[in-house]
């Protein structure tokens, strides 16, 4: 594997008595987009903050592109781009001066303003005051103030908050565009269906530790059809005899099909009639909803 774009180990952060990163490890590979996921308060913005210097860490270990982090912070921020919180924007003035101001505060040309204001969608109101922006409209503007250097990593904390879903939509394929091109994208979320519809790679924490990291296909994998029955023998016995793949878990069944019908049609020539058949979820959805609780 090449060298991963953000590597971390070990990390730990306390805010007083509050410990936000306890002992992080995580990997995130380069050319790709990753989703950084975790419920609220799982440590997400502090692991920005602590990769990026903008708070100090206790302890632990730190490489964004292969560079040892806060040590050689100089020469990482020439090659990343990111947006944290409130993106950083003037409000009184406009989005092209915005962009004009961000390019000149890091050293950049001005020759790429024209292409990002056309990239986020903003050209025809890049005269227009912050002020007057809406949320997505600030949001899009953060995304070109971030790309400014064309950096080969951003790092976007919950880039999706507040976009309507057309927005959402955009951003994403913005996004993917750029890992296409072969920059790495880290998107952080606490909402999985944004991940699982936008990246490549998925890196899951919850106070402040890893919970799992992989290919979100490989945490995809698991599906099927959840079925629920009184006559478990039975019921196995007659899909395995229909040629479908049973497994059995404590208290149900699960079939290797996304057809719910032909489970149905199946169970009820043998008289078996099942209390329930809905999809089953995916191994990440599992892992995410029994941390944030709402694992029903
Ligand atoms: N400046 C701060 N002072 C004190 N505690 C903080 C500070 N920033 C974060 N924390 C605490 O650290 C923990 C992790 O917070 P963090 O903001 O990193 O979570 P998060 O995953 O980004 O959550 P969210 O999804 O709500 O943005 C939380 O318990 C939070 O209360
Ligand atoms: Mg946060």
């Amino acid at each position: 594997m090449s060298v991963p774009a953000i590597r971390v180990s070990d990390l730990h952060k306390t805010y007083g008595k509050t410990t936000a990163l306890s002992g992080l490890d995580f990997e995130i590979p380069a050319g790709q987009v990753t989703g950084f996921l975790g419920p609220n308060g799982a440590g997400k913005t502090t692991s920005f903050r602590s990769l990026l210097g903008l708070t100090r860490a206790d302890s632990g270990e730190m490489e964004i592109l292969g560079i040892p982090s806060p040590g050689g912070l100089r020469e990482i921020t020439k090659r990343v781009g990111v947006i944290i919180e409130e993106p950083g924007l003037i409000r009184a003035l406009t989005g092209r001066v915005n962009l004009l101001v961000a390019a000149d505060t890091l050293g950049f040309g001005h020759e790429r303003i024209p292409e990002l204001l056309e990239f986020v969608g903003l050209t025809a109101d890049a005269n227009r005051r912050v002020s007057e922006y809406s949320k997505g409209m600030r949001q899009r503007l953060a995304l070109a103030a971030a790309m400014i250097g064309d950096p080969d990593l951003l790092i976007l904390d919950e880039p999706l908050d507040g976009l309507d879903p057309a927005g959402q939509h955009v951003f994403k394929a913005r996004l993917r565009g750029l890992a296409e091109e072969g920059k790495t994208v880290v998107v952080s979320s606490h909402n999985l269906s944004d991940i699982e519809a936008l990246a490549d790679y998925v890196v899951v924490i919850d106070r402040g530790r890893l919970v799992t990291q992989g290919p979100l296909s490989s945490m995809l994998d698991g599906g099927g059809t959840r079925v629920e029955v009184v006559e478990i023998d039975q019921a196995v016995a007659a899909l395995s005899s229909a040629g479908l793949e049973v497994t059995r878990a404590d208290d149900h069944l699960r079939v290797a099909t996304e057809d719910g019908s032909a489970i149905v049609r199946v169970l009820a020539g043998a008289g078996i009639y099942p209390s329930v058949v809905r999809p089953a979820r995916s191994s990440l959805e599992q892992v995410f909803l029994g941390m944030t609780g709402n694992d029903s």
